[in-house]
């Protein structure tokens, strides 16, 4: 199974993003997180098309965009044309969670399904088999720099059960609370995508990204 540190650009400063993204590569990074808010389904507003197309021109690292929109149908194909890899989308968002992710690998992109903390593992039954990935939010979205909500560890272990059951090789990707205290936990229980924000772009930004990267290699 491929392990990836995905650094969330939330957490950066935006009058220096490029310089923060060299840092992340320079540390051998090789995914990207970013995230989208719409100020309906979060509270807040985050960036939209306009910086994925900018910071696509400035790198080749993966770009594993989070949705955190309510129907989000028509964003996804300016999102693909603006260079996102992976785009993820909330269950909750959604009323044809189905179509969404088929529309998704119409566009060329991998499909991620996000579940907030307080949505049951459950919701993934039927349509586990149409995602490339299961964002696991450990902390209620909207926000960085917030801390990880130790019920979460256990859907990370049914989620990987349930896919392990199924013979998928699904990634599973944590998201919110994760640093150097509770990256073992999440590990242990089976994510092995590593979202995090405030643990890297506070401080030194290569040096928190490799000591997390080699916290992932053992
Ligand atoms: C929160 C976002 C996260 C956020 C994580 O809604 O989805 O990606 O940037 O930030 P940290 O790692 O600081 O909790
Ligand atoms: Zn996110």
């Amino acid at each position: 199974m491929e392990y990836q540190l995905s650094p969330s650009i939330l957490a950066a400063d935006f009058g220096r993003l490029g310089d923060a993204i060299q840092e992340v590569e320079a540390a051998g990074v090789k995914w990207l997180h970013i995230d989208i808010m719409d100020g309906q389904f979060v509270p807040t507003i985050s960036m939209g098309i306009p910086i994925v197309s900018s910071i696509r021109k400035l790198t080749d690292l993966f770009f594993d965009v989070h949705i955190m929109a309510n129907e989000p149908s028509h964003l996804i194909e300016d999102f693909a044309h603006a260079g996102a890899d992976m785009i993820t989308v909330h269950a909750e968002a959604c009323a044809h969670l189905d179509r969404m992710l088929n529309l998704i690998h119409q566009y060329g992109c991998r499909a991620g399904v996000a579940l907030n903390p307080a949505t049951p593992v459950c919701m993934l039954e039927n349509i586990l088999e149409l995602a490339d990935m299961v964002l696991l939010m450990t902390v209620n979205p909207g926000f960085g720099g917030q801390i990880y909500i130790p019920y979460c560890t256990e859907k990370i272990r049914k989620v990987r059960e349930m896919a392990d059951k199924r013979g998928l090789n699904l990634d599973i990707e944590v998201d919110g609370g994760i640093n150097r205290e509770t990256i073992g936990t999440v590990l242990d229980a089976g994510a092995n995508i590593i979202v995090a924000g405030s643990a890297v772009f506070s401080g030194n930004i290569r040096e928190n990204a490799l000591v997390l990267k080699k916290m992932m290699e053992k």
